[in-house]
């Protein structure tokens, strides 16, 4: 586990988690079990690409009907297809022992990596799905009753087992589906000048909207919502609902879509070649806080830099080196010349040294300058999010002034400017000036508190130290910051040209 630790509360009650292989023994003795085995999507037969593999769930099912003696709660945690329970009662009754009954209850996993034990501990609901009848309500109310030793009764909600089952997919579909909505937005912000994180904060603070799950980003990885969504498509197929299937397909394809917009810009912006050009990429895993790499959306963005013939260097703080070559293996259409091009470097350093660009493919703090999720400025009384108007542009902009923008002249130049004291950051920006005639930042750049909701990035983490990699990075140096987890004001700044995720680029600028 790569998540940040929590505190355990040593000495409150003694262990009671044990591990063991045997598993015939566990399930004579115990009143429940829970099913959590691996459901992925099967890559053969009927369905190839799309349904979900049960053949652990079968073997699994077919196990607990063998070794039950007496009476069973089985609970599905994996995810699977609606109505999965149905073929799991029929296994166990045609092969468990006469005058046992077995009870089948959904409760379906929600739990986020990097955030597992937080979920675990504190989750936002608990679903527990049970059939109607007494025995089914029974089963439900034991489980009902385990969870209650530390989740409040009221964020347990029970439910039909198929509406449970389904409410799982369908989760794991509306979150996908908002992060492939953002992205499609972040084509448009590209191409306009626009910027994602604006948008996103704007919609986000309708309550009907809500601001998570709204990050754009080079494209959402993770074992769960490629796998999840073709499930349901493959579900909405076999119930002949083409209309439904292609819908959800299409959060699938504009996932796939935002990989390769990212990837032909680096190769447009890199003037359209980069044969032999040095590349690093920061970040393998899939997401921050875990060292999982399944459907990572470094892993496309490597193999497509590496078509391209770059020569491909690749840090990641918590990923394994024989993860990644794994990964690369598995998916590279050509693994000889991944293993050519391709090298696993222990620091961002070694990655960026003599590169013409470094990518930012995971959102690790340690590769952010920023002091805050969002930059929120209090200029004249308004809240001004993101950067100033005229921050970007290299001759004279459009400046906040008595509540309404002004043409201003050209910007001072860099170096002349104070950074802020309160900690944020002026960046290439015009500020307001004094009576002086000096740049007053700590006037004009404080934070407006009713909307800043927004959480300060850790300062105890070990962070890149980008004027350290501007001195060692070929020029022109780029930053392609997949995840915008960069302030472009301040990088550039230090002479790079930066191109993020739904914003416009160095060269629109
Ligand atoms: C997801 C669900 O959140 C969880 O409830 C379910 O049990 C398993 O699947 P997980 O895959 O661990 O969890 O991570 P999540 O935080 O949802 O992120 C999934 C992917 O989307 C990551 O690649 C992440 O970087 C990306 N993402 C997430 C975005 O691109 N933008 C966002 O705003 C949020």
């Amino acid at each position: 586990m790569t998540e940040p630790a929590r505190d355990g509360i040593p000495g409150r009650r003694s262990p009671n988690l044990f591990f063991t292989t045997e598993v015939k023994a566990s399930i004579a003795k115990a009143d429940l079990i829970f099913l959590c085995v691996a459901t992925p999507t099967k890559y053969t037969g009927s369905g190839a690409g799309r349904a979900a593999d049960l053949v652990c769930v079968e073997s699994a099912t077919r196990m607990i009907a063998e070794a039950s003696e007496d009476d069973k709660i089985v609970v599905e945690k994996s995810t699977v297809p609606c109505r999965t329970a149905e073929s799991i009662r029929e296994i166990l009754s045609a092969v468990g022992k006469p005058g046992v009954n077995f009870d089948i209850l959904s409760n379906p996993e929600f739990l986020a990596e990097g955030t597992a034990i937080a979920n675990l501990v504190d989750p936002d609901r608990l679903l527990i799905g049970s059939l109607t009848t007494d025995r089914g309500l029974r089963a439900a109310a034991s489980l009902v009753d385990v969870y209650a030793e530390w989740v409040p009764r009221s964020r347990i909600v029970t439910m039909h087992l198929w509406s449970a089952e389904m409410a799982k997919l369908a989760a794991n579909a509306l979150l996908a589906q908002r992060i492939s909505s953002i992205n499609s937005l972040s084509a448009i912000c590209e191409a306009t000048g626009a910027d994602i994180d604006e948008v996103a904060y704007a919609v986000g603070l309708d309550k009907r909207i809500g601001p998570k799950m709204l990050k754009s980003s080079v494209g959402f990885g993770g074992s769960c919502f490629r796998k999840d969504i073709l499930n349901l498509v493959y579900i909405a197929q076999s119930l002949h609902l083409p209309e439904v299937a292609s819908y959800w397909e299409s959060v699938v394809d504009m996932n796939e879509y935002q990989k390769q917009r990212f990837s032909k810009r680096i190769v447009t912006c890199l003037y359209h070649t980069l044969t032999d050009k040095r590349v690093a990429v920061l970040g393998f895993a899939y997401k921050k806080d875990t060292g999982d790499t399944r459907e990572s959306a470094s892993i496309a963005l490597v193999n497509s830099l590496v078509a391209e013939k770059a020569e491909v260097r690749i840090y990641d703080p918590k990923v394994e080196e024989d993860q990644i070559w794994q990964e690369l293996k598995w998916t590279a259409p050509d693994y000889a010349e991944v293993q050519k091009r391709v090298t696993v470097c222990k620091t961002s350093y070694d990655a960026c040294e003599d590169a013409h660009a470094a990518i930012i493919a995971t959102e690790w703090d340690e590769f952010s300058n920023k002091d805050t999720d969002v930059h929120i400025r209090d200029v004249h009384g308004l809240a001004v999010v993101g950067r100033l108007p005229s921050s970007y542009s290299t001759g004279g902009g459009m400046q906040f002034s008595n509540g309404t923008l002004e043409a201003t002249p050209a910007p001072t130049p860099p170096n002349e400017l104070a950074s802020s004291p309160d900690g944020l950051h002026a960046g290439h920006t015009n500020g307001h000036l004094n009576s002086n005639g000096k740049l007053s930042w700590k006037e004009n750049l404080k934070p407006i508190t009713p909307l800043q909701k927004h959480k300060p990035i850790a300062k105890d983490k070990v962070h890149m130290d980008w004027t350290q990699v501007a001195r060692i990075m070929r020029k022109p140096m780029f930053v392609f910051d997949g995840r915008n987890v960069v302030d472009a004001a301040k990088l550039e700044n230090l002479g790079f040209r930066v191109e993020s995720i739904g914003k416009p680029g160095w060269s629109l600028r």
